[in-house]
């Protein structure tokens, strides 16, 4: 998709479409009035009879049969001037690209970003705009043999116009940065959607290594001789189950060259998590492809910020494995060793994400991390909790918490603080090693949090427990059906605001 910034007369552009948003009943703004003008009272006849309302999400397709160079106009729904925020606006823009899709048509020109909203400035609504123009075009086609003319195509054009001369390069500018997160989103969401089949933690890595490689990230793969080497007997444990070889991911990207310590990043990479011997039940179980999407995310993280060549330094650490019942699996009642040293009885193999974090966040110390995140499909209770709406975050530094969640607002990509009181440290004392891998029904995020805690509290650490966040099942605006790349955009807001 290409973004080009015009100045000058949305009602002057030449393409196959315009995109033009009304707030819901506005209908006597000087825009709506300007743009009657030239359709001949048309806007008039559909608004008085209800036709076109304004409400969020809808719209309304109408050819302009000549009376202005482009042939068609898009009217999208801002739904109630007062609710009007980033996000409604990058839903808007996807809802639009979904609509033009049906109908083939691949370039457009709009002036969305020129609405007010609240004190924005013009490059962080042209982000939003972009962001849910690229996002919406998402399609995972690798695997349909069906003739390519057949399935919809993607958008070609888009033309943003400009009120100034002088917000052209900023726009221009937001529009490119906008296309570099959601190629990382993109990344991630290749990867969750691939099959567990395909998508053995050896193809993680290879895929991970060719991205550093076209990046310029220095990439070092650790296979099962090096890590049995180094110690990581939680991770090796949770390894067994499966004839798949395990590897840890690690990539650094350096953007910072006054050699500031680095950001490490790390998200739990399960490339299919069957349950192992406490096996899941088969119901939805095809959808614990998705298990590696922490990682993912992680992934996609380092490549956008390479691409924004962000003035950071980041490490992202990705344990890969697979989670599967076998001969040589680790049983209930499993003591293992871990990198650092503690020993975790194993009482539910099913709670492996815990365990392959445990060795990367020790891992990570190796780096001497500023800053710790790590970012898992961690927990059924969280989805529970949260539903599919936001993901958990918990944290030992309330200053990082809250600005992770800030970035959430501001992306999209919405955060809600679960507490992590020491009150919870007890459902996991085991009576025979020195933390147990399990605590019980009540609080199951939290106490999953408080595992990961014992690993990383030598450090300022975040957890996003992503499990409810991290598939789509239905499909909405910016989302399609599938994998989300959740995490990637609220990551690098994260980083753009605290560098
Ligand atoms: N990968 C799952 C968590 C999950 C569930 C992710 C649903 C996405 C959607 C994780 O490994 C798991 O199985 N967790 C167990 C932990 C329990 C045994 C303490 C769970 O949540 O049931
Ligand atoms: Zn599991
Ligand atoms: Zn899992």
């Amino acid at each position: 998709m290409e973004f080009n910034v015009k100045k000058g007369d949305l009602f002057e552009c030449k393409v196959p479409c315009l995109v033009i948003g009304i707030f819901e009943g506005k209908f006597k703004t000087d825009s709506v009035k300007q743009l009657d003008l030239r359709l001949e009272g048309a806007v008039g006849r559909i608004t008085r009879d209800g036709e076109f309302r304004g409400e969020f999400k809808e719209t309304l397709l109408l050819h302009t049969a000549g009376r202005l160079p482009a042939d068609r106009i898009l009217l999208v729904g801002l739904g109630e001037e007062k609710k009007i925020g980033l996000e409604k606006l990058r839903q808007a823009a996807a809802v639009a690209v979904n609509t033009l899709r049906e109908k083939r048509i691949v370039r457009l020109a709009t002036n969305l970003a020129q609405i007010k909203i609240g004190s924005s400035r013009a490059g962080e609504r042209v982000q939003a705009l972009c962001e849910g123009l690229v996002l919406a075009d998402y399609q995972f086609e690798r695997y349909r043999t069906e003739k390519r003319e057949k399935l919809p195509p993607a958008l070609e054009e888009v033309v943003l116009i400009a009120a100034e001369s002088r917000d052209v390069k900023e726009i221009q500018e937001a529009a490119e940065n906008a296309a570099a997160i959601c190629q990382g989103s993109f990344f991630a969401r290749d990867l969750v959607n691939e099959p567990g089949n395909i998508k053995t933690p050896a193809y993680l890595a290879e895929r991970a290594r060719s991205m550093a490689e076209d990046l310029g990230l220095k990439c070092t793969l650790m296979d099962r001789a090096q890590l049995e080497e180094e110690g990581f007997g939680a991770m090796l444990g949770v390894a067994r189950g499966s004839v798949c070889e395990p590897v840890l991911i690690v990539l650094e990207y350096q953007g910072d060259n006054n050699g500031g310590r680095p950001l490490a990043l790390v998200g739990k990479g399960v490339t299919f998590d069957a349950g192992g011997i406490s096996l899941k039940p088969a119901e939805k179980m095809d959808e614990m492809k998705m298990d590696m999407a922490g990682g993912a995310t992680v992934l996609g993280a380092l490549m956008a910020a390479a691409l924004l060549k962000l003035p950071v330094n980041l490490v992202g650490i990705v344990p890969a494995v697979e989670n599967m019942p076998s001969g040589s699996a680790i049983r209930p009642g499993d003591i293992l060793t871990s990198l650092s040293g503690k020993t975790i009885e194993v009482l539910n193999t099913d709670a492996e994400g815990r365990l392959i974090l445990a060795d990367a966040l020790t891992y990570a110390k190796r780096f001497q991390p500023r800053i710790v995140i790590d970012l898992a499909t961690l927990t059924g209770a969280c989805v529970i909790a949260l539903g599919h709406h936001a993901a958990a975050v918990l944290g030992n530094h309330d200053g990082l918490v809250q600005q992770l969640i800030k970035a959430g607002q501001r992306s999209g990509e919405k955060l809600w603080q679960l507490p992590l009181w020491e009150d919870y440290a007890g459902q996991l004392k085991s009576d025979i090693a020195d933390v147990k891998n399990i605590g019980g029904r009540p609080a199951g995020t939290i106490t999953a949090a408080a595992f990961l805690q014992h690993f990383a509290d030598d450090f300022t650490w975040a957890h996003l427990d992503i499990a409810g966040t991290a598939w789509e099942e239905k499909g909405r605006p910016g989302v399609p059906k599938g994998a989300t790349g959740f995490g990637v955009r609220l990551l690098i807001e994260y980083l753009r605001q605290s560098k």
